[in-house]
């Protein structure tokens, strides 16, 4: 089963107009308070000591702004930022010569840091750590090792889980930071702010449309946005109406919370084929046809915000909630529908 594709945060990220949504600056960034006061302050920090800033570790679900804030984040130290996704890094030397090749200050934006293969991030130990290398020079009685010292730069990674890294390359982060879902009024205001920049009238009654649909998410409701400015200009006014965009969302089967065809059937297959838990995300995966880390990182941590789903050492349960929401009542069900 497939997310809708304007909810799917993990989309790939190549297109033009999205880009331009993101913000630059740390004061055009809305949400996430807490992150922005704690990283201001390291920021004016590292500022006046004319140092680099510390290394970063960013985690949460995605699309909730890791790479946009790794891209402030070198903006505000007046930067570049080199972006990989860990995957790509197949051998030592693949990483030995992005690091080698990084100018005083740069950053390097690890996505995914938790894939990195076992060599590479042993690699990544004392570059972090020290700022240097051990190259491996030849084979066999013969080999050599090369110490070669990086010039100062700052790593920046990102992962869905914190709880995926190893503890020392986990240490090796100055700062660890935890991105949450955004509330409805920050949405509504991202929503706002997008609005803006891609001129198009939005009512305060339309942006509280695609907020309440966006799960928490700035990509999604970015989505939503432009889905919604479509239907506006084909079949309204051009302006984005708490109607017309109810309207649009309707005919992309965008439910009032938000939820699409994969989260209604991971709620029915736990509480109907499950009698609503406790039961293994590997179990859920196999009834859906999904791989386990998917669910964990893609569809559990929205449910349990909105509070359909409690994760207990047992296994997975759905709420009260959870029942309400399908129509359905709490009881013992079928085991196996
Ligand atoms: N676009 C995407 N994420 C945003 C954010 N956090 N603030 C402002 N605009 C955004």
């Amino acid at each position: 089963m497939h997310r809708h594709p304007d909810l799917d945060p993990t989309a790939p990220f190549d297109d033009p107009v999205e880009y331009s949504l993101r913000p630059q600056r740390l004061q055009e960034y809305i949400g996430q308070d807490k992150v922005k006061v704690r990283i201001e302050i390291a920021l004016r920090a590292a500022q006046q000591r004319g140092e680099v800033l510390d290394h970063v570790l960013f985690f949460g679900p995605p699309g909730l702004g890791k790479t946009t804030l790794a891209h402030v984040l070198a903006n505000e130290m007046g930067a570049s930022c080199k972006v990989i996704q860990a995957p790509a890094l197949e051998k030592k030397g693949d990483l030995a010569a992005i690091l080698t090749n990084l100018e005083a200050g740069e950053f390097l934006f690890i996505d995914e840091i938790h894939r990195l293969s076992a060599p590479i991030e042993e690699m990544l130990y004392s570059a972090m750590e020290d700022r240097k290398l051990d190259i491996l020079i030849g084979q066999g009685p013969s080999a050599q090792t090369l110490k070669v010292d990086l010039r100062p730069f700052t790593l920046v990674g990102a992962t869905t889980r914190a709880g995926l890294l190893s503890k020392p390359l986990h240490d090796r982060f100055g700062m660890v930071h935890r991105l949450e879902f955004y509330t409805r009024r920050d949405l509504a205001i991202i929503a706002e702010r997008s609005a803006h920049v891609l001129a198009v009238p939005l009512a305060p009654e339309g942006a509280e449309a695609i907020a309440r649909r966006s799960r928490g998410t700035p990509r999604i409701c970015n989505r939503l946005l432009r889905r919604c400015r479509d239907f506006a200009q084909v079949k309204g006014d051009g302006t984005i109406s708490a109607e017309s965009a109810e309207a649009c969302l309707q005919l992309h089967e965008v439910d009032d919370l938000g939820l699409d065809a994969l989260d209604r059937a991971y709620l029915l297959a736990l509480c109907q084929k499950h009698r609503g838990g406790p039961v293994g995300v590997r179990t859920l995966a196999a009834a859906l046809g999904e791989d386990d880390g998917s669910l964990e990182d893609l569809v559990e941590p929205y449910l349990m915000q909105v509070g359909f789903l409690d994760r207990t050492p047992q296994g997975r349960r759905a709420t009260d909630q959870a029942y309400a929401y399908l129509g359905l009542t709490p009881g013992p069900g079928p085991l196996f529908a």
